[in-house]
């Protein structure tokens, strides 16, 4: 009896070893991967999947990263939730596009008690303490707005003009911030009317259904301030349905942000008059301050991406074209 045990183990061992072998392996390799969790806002629009593809492809296996991506679907508490969970299993840095700016502190405050770097991405947060994250990297969304705005005071100068206003998600930078240099550039010129501020979420289904209630409810206006493509294409489709024309040939003239291919194209068909770009091709730019941090060197506050934008009388196929999203 005893003889058969011992061939049992015997035959158990190169067994045990392999396993052993293999998880050893397996964590050489974990060794030299970088764990990032990122908890992204969600999947609200073009932009944003744009934005998800170049992270993921930013910070993959091949390029040293095991990556634990998390969609929000535009709750911050999902955020909280999945920050918690990357927290709970110890990775190396932890990357937010957080949804609005407002109530990080005791989240981020756990991160760094738990030694994790964190990086924001996109949208800022607005806190005092700001030991709370490493760096920031995104759009000058009020530089957008004014991009904007200028061009509003090219084409109308002090002439009366009624105009509809689209907001992004409540509290999120891109929409405070376009919206601020829209309500700046009204009080300078006071025969531009903000007829209504609507809520569209940054969503085409938001879009569509505030503009379809805004014209059903008789709202009358000259030109749509969009503050993200999706909800142009919303507005655009209420619009087609109310019979009211847009765009160069149109009663009504079209603002919007992002610049995602399908914009571009309603631009170049002389539908939408200017295009903001907002790029979100973030990855790239997030995975050379992880990598700047491994090397030790100390990370900027805040990086400010380049951005133009494109009107219906300038731009051409082989410009979006040339474009990567
Ligand atoms: O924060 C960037 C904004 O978020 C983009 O303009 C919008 O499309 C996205 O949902």
């Amino acid at each position: 009896m005893r003889r058969k045990i011992i061939i049992f183990l015997l035959c158990l061992l190169p067994l045990c070893c392999f396993a052993g072998c293999n998880r050893a392996k397996e964590e050489e390799t974990d060794e030299k991967l970088i764990v990032v969790g990122f908890s992204q806002v969600g999947s609200e629009s073009d932009w944003r999947l744009a934005n998800t593809a170049s992270m993921v492809s930013a910070l993959s296996e091949e390029n040293g990263y095991h990556l634990l991506f998390d969609n929000a679907k535009q709750r911050q508490e999902n955020q909280y939730l999945a920050i918690r969970n990357f927290i709970q299993q110890d990775v190396d840095y932890i990357v937010i596009a957080p949804i609005s700016e407002t109530g990080w502190e005791s989240v981020l405050a756990e991160a760094r008690a738990a030694g994790i770097p964190v990086i924001l991405v996109d949208r800022q947060v607005n806190v005092e303490d700001q030991s709370l994250y490493r760096s920031w990297v995104g759009s000058d969304f009020y530089r957008e707005g004014t991009e904007a705005t200028a061009w509003i005071d090219r084409q109308f100068a002090d002439r009366p003009l009624r105009i509809l206003h689209l907001q992004g998600t409540e509290g999120a930078t891109a929409s405070l911030m376009r919206s601020k240099a829209l309500y700046d550039a009204a009080e300078t010129h006071p025969s531009w009317q903000i007829e209504a501020s609507l809520k569209g979420d940054f969503t085409e289904a938001k879009g569509y259904e505030v503009t379809r209630d805004f014209l059903s409810e008789g709202g009358k206006f000259d030109l749509l301030y969009s503050e993200n493509d999706n909800m142009t294409f919303g507005a655009m489709q209420a619009m087609d349905e109310a019979g009211i024309t847009y765009g160069e040939e149109g009663t009504v003239k079209i603002v919007s942000f992002d610049c995602v291919k399908n914009a571009l194209e309603e631009c170049l068909k002389g539908k939408i008059d200017l295009c903001v770009e907002c790029n979100p091709l973030h990855g790239p730019r997030v995975d050379a301050l992880i990598k700047a941090c491994e090397a030790g060197e100390e990370l900027p506050r805040l990086s400010y991406v380049e951005e133009i934008a494109f009107s219906s009388d300038t731009i051409t196929r082989e410009l979006i074209d040339s474009r990567g999203y």
